[in-house]
C-alpha cells in the first residue's frame, strides 16, 4: 500500500540515464549518440550505425570493414541449432521461432567461439545470426533447402538473401539498409526496457534479447506495419480510402501507423520511409501502396490531426521487395537487436537492479482457512475482471 501516484504504463517516468538515444518528441528529432537520424539515413549504413550504438562513436573506414567482416564470420548456426530450427512446426509464428532460437543458441554455441555473456562479441553474434535463423525457418516452411553463405553481402542485403535466396538490387538493398538504420534503436521502448530489466539482474545477453523478442512480438509494440498492409488490402483502391478510414474512425478503431506516445509531430522515420516507399515503388513500377498510403494519411490528418509513425510506410517497402508480411516484425528484430544489445551493455556499465514497486490494492489480514473447510461464496470469489478492455494498438 504505497502512498504514491501510480504511473500506469510508466508513462513519463524517467527510469534511467542513457547516452544511446534521444527522442525530441516536440521537435520531431531522433538522435543516436549525438547524430541526427536524417544524417545517418542519408550517409551511413546499418553496420556503421550498429558500431555507433555499441561503441558510442562512428568508426573509421578500417574499423567499419573489420566489423563488417566480423558480422559475416558470425552468421553461421551450430549444426544442432540448424536441426532445432528445422524441427519447429512450419506454421509457427516467425517471432516465436526467433525467440526460441535465440534462447536455444545460448546453450548450443560452440564453447571455443562462445562470446562472453556480456560482451560486444555477443552483441555482434546475435546481430549477425538473426537473419540466418529467420531465413532457415522461412525456407524450410516453403520447402526450400538452407542457403550457402554469401560473405560479400551487407547485413541488410543478407537479410533479403536469407529470405528470398536472391541478392537484392542496389536500390532495394539500400532501401532495406535505411529501414534498418531507422529501426536500430528507439530509447526505452518496451522491448528495450525488457532487455534492460533482464540485464539489470545480471542475467546474460542472450536472456536479455530473448526477453526483448518476446516483448516486441506483442501487437501493442512490433506488429503495426503488418496491420497497415491489412488496411491497404481492405481499402483496395485510393478512391475508397476516405470511406473506409472514416468508417473505422467512426467505430473508434485505431488506424495503424498513426500516432505515437512520444512524437507530437511527424515521426522523422516516417518522413524518410515515405520517400523510400515512393522510390522503391517507382523502381518496381508499382506505386499502388504509396498512393493508397498518401490518401490514408490525408484522411487521418484531416479527421484526427494524427501524424504517421515509422510503421506506416515500412510495410509497403518490405512488401514491394517480396517479403511476406509475417516477417515484418522479425525484420524489425533483426535491426533493433543492435539497439537492444547496446542498451544491455550500457546497463551492465551502470548497473542497478530495476525493481519498481506496486501500489497494493488487495486485502490484508484475511484469515487463513484450512482447505478442507473452504468453499462457498466467501472463499470462492473469482478475480475481478479488468476494469478496461485491452486496447489493440502498438507503441515502439
Ligand atoms: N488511430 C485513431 N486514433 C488514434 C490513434 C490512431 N492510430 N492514435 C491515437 N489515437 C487517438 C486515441 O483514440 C485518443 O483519442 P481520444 O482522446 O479521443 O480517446 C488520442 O488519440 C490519444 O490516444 P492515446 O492512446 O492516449 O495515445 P498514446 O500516445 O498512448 O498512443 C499509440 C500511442 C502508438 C499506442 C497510438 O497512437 C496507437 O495505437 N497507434 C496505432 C498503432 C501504431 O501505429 N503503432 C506504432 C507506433 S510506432
Amino acid at each position: 500500500m504505497v502512498d504514491a501516484v501510480v504511473q500506469k504504463g510508466l508513462e513519463d517516468v524517467v527510469a534511467l540515464e542513457s547516452r544511446i538515444c534521444f527522442i525530441d518528441g516536440k521537435g520531431g528529432r531522433l538522435i543516436y549518440h549525438g547524430y541526427d537520424i536524417r544524417d545517418l539515413a542519408q550517409h551511413s549504413t546499418f553496420e556503421e550505425v550498429a558500431y555507433l550504438l555499441w561503441y558510442g562513436r562512428l568508426p573509421t573506414q578500417a574499423q567499419l570493414e573489420e566489423l563488417g567482416q566480423r558480422l559475416v564470420s558470425l552468421r553461421s548456426l551450430p549444426e544442432e541449432m540448424g536441426r532445432l530450427v528445422d524441427a519447429i512446426p512450419p506454421s509457427s509464428p516467425p517471432m516465436d521461432v526467433l525467440r526460441t532460437a535465440v534462447s536455444a543458441l545460448a546453450v548450443y554455441e560452440p564453447s571455443e567461439t562462445k562470446p562472453g555473456p556480456s560482451s560486444i562479441g555477443g552483441a555482434q553474434r546475435l546481430t549477425a545470426v538473426l537473419p540466418t535463423i529467420l531465413g532457415r525457418f522461412h525456407r524450410r516452411r516453403t520447402g526450400l533447402p538452407p542457403l550457402e553463405p554469401k560473405p560479400a553481402l551487407s547485413h541488410a542485403a543478407y537479410v533479403y538473401y536469407s529470405i528470398t535466396g536472391r541478392e537484392p538490387s542496389a536500390l532495394d538493398s539500400r532501401a532495406l539498409d535505411v529501414a534498418f538504420i531507422l529501426h536500430a534503436d528507439h530509447e526505452l521502448n518496451a522491448s528495450t526496457f525488457a532487455a534492460r530489466v533482464t540485464a539489470s539482474t545480471l542475467s546474460d545477453l542472450y536472456s536479455a534479447v530473448t526477453s526483448a523478442i518476446g516483448t516486441l512480438k506483442g501487437p501493442l509494440h512490433g506488429g503495426a506495419n503488418e496491420r497497415v498492409m491489412e488496411l491497404l488490402a481492405e481499402i483496395g483502391t485510393p478512391d475508397r480510402a476516405d470511406e473506409v478510414v472514416r468508417s473505422k474512425l467512426a467505430a473508434h478503431e485505431r488506424i495503424m501507423g498513426f500516432g505515437h506516445r512520444v512524437y507530437k509531430v511527424e515521426d522523422p522515420r516516417a518522413t524518410i520511409l515515405r520517400e523510400w516507399s515512393r522510390r522503391v515503388g517507382e523502381a518496381h513500377g508499382d506505386l499502388h501502396y504509396y498512393e493508397l498510403l498518401r490518401q490514408v494519411e490525408g484522411v487521418v490528418h484531416r479527421e484526427k490531426g494524427l501524424y504517421p509513425n515509422v510503421d506506416l510506410y515500412s510495410g509497403s517497402v518490405y512488401a514491394l521487395l517480396g517479403i511476406p508480411s509475417d516477417l515484418f516484425t522479425p525484420l524489425f528484430a533483426a535491426s533493433r537487436v543492435a539497439g537492444w544489445t547496446a542498451h544491455v551493455l550500457e546497463e551492465y556499465q551502470d548497473l542497478r537492479l530495476i525493481r519498481p514497486t506496486a501500489s497494493y490494492v488487495g486485502p490484508v489480514d484475511l484469515v487463513y482457512v484450512p482447505i478442507a473447510e473452504r468453499g462457498g461464496p466467501e472463499t470462492d470469489r473469482a478475480a475481478p475482471p479488468p476494469s478496461k478492455p485491452v486496447r489493440v494498438g502498438s507503441a515502439d
